[in-house]
């Protein structure tokens, strides 16, 4: 029988001194305070697990859940039957079928020090007083736990935890991520199960969660909406499973990792935690790496601090290790309570939060003119980093969390990802924190600020406010843009203080003599800074458009209005609903494009452009003769990643071009080849997943060369 199925044992064996309990107050407090206590929690479990837009932080859920718990054990009589110490949270989302699971699927109890740890051993030895335990260490991985039914090999279900007794039918999603086996691989040594249950963790990676924002930012600016952005991985993982579409899970970088078995017919049972492990890897289920068998509690608290130090170097996130007693046949005799079985525990790493002063909250001016605000924090260390700024992404979200200059401020970090403030503490305000009033003209040029109907951004309207021109500056010299080389962001800021340059175009008529008067110049690198700006000129006409920076106009959008205008003279004078008419450019595009060419400055940014040799337009298209349709890279579809040696990247983009092949945009299962140059990263990463051929810099020139179009050489730099 597995050990979720034994029969529930409600007397509860933690001992009333375990846990930190302080009484004091009266009967009536502690019940208001526990009914409280049960409201925020609920209310928390709905937020995280039907919303995917979590309330409070872990480590605040689990203090507010510690402090419930040690109130239940002083004072069982205020246990309710709804209280969230009595229920396994997830509940279901609607519109999924519910599904019954076979087995419940059960949670785990937390500890968060080696005294606990040591607690949590010492019930199961009073309890098995003659048993010597081994254990089983594992990560505990932030994601979503999936219960997937194989019937004769075959997997016939996935269904979410939802409240562990009843979950949501998300089969049909399950079978698109790669890591779920669809039929169970079978040897002589682990045969089939007649019915197995097999429960693991359906998370993803970090860098995938990051990749697949920028994925929605710039769907959703090609689409001219605003783009809603998961906040973390755990989230992106949950509302990518949660698509009601399958095709849409398909294209969301999930994983899995396999753990644990509940229901198991028509196979012996295994007898140790190290054997269910070992069975799930050979029916080819992904199992964690680090896991590890110990034969003492002293090591398995290593195994917690040593992960708790590397956590941020294991590629997803993890929130804490889970110690298992190896022996099934023991995890049988302990049982369960309530919720929670009594031979595993879930050791929590101390929360990657902390406390520090909010000094004040100073608002930047971003490339088309967005006042974003930014927090300066009393400089406090979190998990090894010290974090000294955090953004605050617009001035709604400063009102919404009424944070105040002089506050203290939880700072939350997540992963490797930009640190956050998850709220004000207004209890430790002494009276001089004074509520937060947003500016009402750009702290750069003292425009008065204006608001774009009922967007949540607040911008400088001023098309020459020096902040948005350097910003905007340094877009245009970035390497999705024009890509400058050698023109980094603190030579442009340079450039701009010296006022050498005061728009885009001043950078093309920049003079050897002026670059030498800057300080650190030298003779050679005037020369390669001159021409790395003359290589550019040679960038595409789609690339051009998309560094002018106009709003709302992503590289993706570009893309489109290059292809469908051909040319920057057919865009300056395209009526706007010509452009919303294309596919991908919504009436939010196109009225920010018609908007953009309205305005005389930016007419005459572009006709000073076109005079210094950019490529204002698309080549002519081939002869309508069906010529195009012969090229040899017709139908074939490349990627450039990474930094190429003989070729500069436009160079490669034009010469594929004018191949007849075509420039992706990002790595897809449709993309035919990715070139993958000296430091390729992500993307060479995503293609292999995919499978996707990937060749260096010598096929494509050696390709190039086959049909006579490789260019000159790039220009040593
Ligand atoms: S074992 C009966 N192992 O943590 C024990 N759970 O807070 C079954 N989790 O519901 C769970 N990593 O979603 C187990 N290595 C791991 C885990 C793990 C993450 C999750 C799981 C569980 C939750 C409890």
């Amino acid at each position: 029988m597995p050990a979720d199925t034994n029969q529930t044992d409600t007397s509860d064996q933690r001992q009333p001194g375990d846990s930190v309990t302080t009484m004091t107050g009266s009967e009536t407090d502690l019940e208001t305070r526990a009914a409280e206590l049960r409201e925020r929690l609920l209310a928390a479990d709905h937020a995280y697990y039907a919303e995917d837009n979590p309330l409070i932080s872990d480590a605040e859920y689990d203090d507010l859940m510690r402090e419930l718990r040690a109130l239940e054990e002083a004072h069982p009589e205020l246990i309710t039957p709804d209280s969230p110490t009595q229920q396994v949270s997830g509940e279901a989302a609607v519109g999924f079928t519910k599904i019954r699971h076979l087995t419940p699927m059960l949670s785990l109890a937390n500890v968060r020090s080696p005294d606990e740890l040591r607690a949590w051993q010492q019930r199961a030895q009073r309890q098995l007083p003659n048993a010597t335990f081994a254990y089983d260490c594992e990560p505990k991985i932030d994601g979503l736990s999936m219960n997937l039914l194989y019937e004769r090999g075959r997997l016939t279900q996935g269904v979410t935890r939802g409240d562990g007794v009843i979950g949501e039918d998300v089969t049909a999603n399950v079978l698109t991520i790669g890591d779920i086996p669809h039929q169970l691989r079978e040897s002589a040594q682990y045969p089939h199960p007649e019915r197995i249950e097999i429960r693991g963790e359906i998370y993803m990676r970090r860098d995938d969660f990051e990749a697949l924002n920028e994925r929605l930012a710039a769907e959703a600016q090609v689409a001219g909406r605003e783009p809603r952005l998961f906040a973390n991985a755990r989230n992106s993982a949950a509302g990518s499973l949660r698509q009601k579409d399958p095709r849409a899970t398909a294209t969301r970088p999930l994983s899995f990792l396999a753990y644990h078995i509940g229901l198991i017919e028509g196979v012996s049972e295994p007898a140790t935690h190290t054997e269910v492990l070992e069975r799930l890897r050979a029916w080819g289920f992904p199992v964690s790496e680090r896991a590890r068998r110990v034969e003492t509690l002293e090591e398995a608290q290593a195994y917690c601090d040593e992960t708790a130090a590397i956590r941020f170097t294991i590629p997803f996130d993890i929130d804490g290790a889970v110690i298992k007693i190896d022996s099934r046949w023991q995890q049988q005799d302990l049982g369960y309570v309530a919720r929670d079985p009594r031979w595993a525990i879930a050791y929590k790493f101390a929360p990657v939060e902390a406390n520090t002063r909010l000094r004040e909250i100073v608002v930047t001016v971003g490339r088309t003119g967005a006042l974003i605000p930014n927090a300066r924090l009393d400089p406090v260390q979190i998990s090894g980093v010290t974090v000294s700024n955090a953004t605050l992404y617009n001035f709604q979200e400063v009102q919404r969390k009424d944070l105040r200059e002089g506050d203290t401020v939880v700072v939350q970090r997540h992963g490797d990802v930009i640190p956050g403030i998850v709220k004000a503490l207004p209890e430790l305000r002494d009276g001089s924190q004074q509520p937060w009033q947003p500016p009402t003209t750009c702290p750069a040029c003292g425009t008065p600020v204006a608001r774009v109907d009922e967007e949540v951004m607040v911008y400088c309207p001023n098309a020459s406010c020096p902040a948005q021109q350097l910003e905007n500056m340094r877009h245009f010299v970035s390497r999705g843009a024009m890509d400058i080389r050698g023109l980094g962001e603190e030579i442009v800021a340079r450039l701009v203080n010296a006022e050498l340059v005061h728009n885009v175009a001043d950078i093309y008529t920049l003079t050897r003599e002026q670059i030498l008067d800057l300080p650190n110049f030298q003779q050679k690198s005037a020369a390669n800074l001159l021409a790395a700006i003359e290589t550019s000129k040679s960038r595409p006409f789609p690339r051009v458009l998309y560094a002018l920076g106009i709003r709302h106009v992503g590289e993706k959008a570009a893309e489109i209005l290059a292809e469908g205008l051909r040319s920057m003279d057919a865009l300056l004078v395209a009526p706007e609903d010509q452009l919303a008419a294309f596919p991908g450019i919504g009436p939010k595009i196109a009225e920010s494009i018609y908007q953009w060419c309205q305005q005389q400055t930016n007419r005459d940014l572009v006709a000073r452009l076109a005079q210094s040799g950019l490529q204002m337009a698309l080549p002519e298209r081939a002869e309508p003769d069906g010529e195009e349709a012969n090229l040899p890279f017709v139908g074939e579809t490349f990627l450039l990643t990474g930094s190429l040696e003989h070729l500069t990247r436009g160079q490669a983009e034009q010469a594929i071009q004018a191949l007849g092949g075509k420039i992706a945009s990002g790595v897809s299962k449709s993309l035919g080849h990715l070139i993958a140059g000296a430091e390729a990263g992500s993307k060479l990463e995503k293609a292999q997943k995919l499978n996707i051929p990937v060749h260096d810099e010598s096929w494509l020139v050696e390709r190039l060369r086959e049909h006579d179009a490789m260019p000159a050489e790039r220009k040593r730099m």
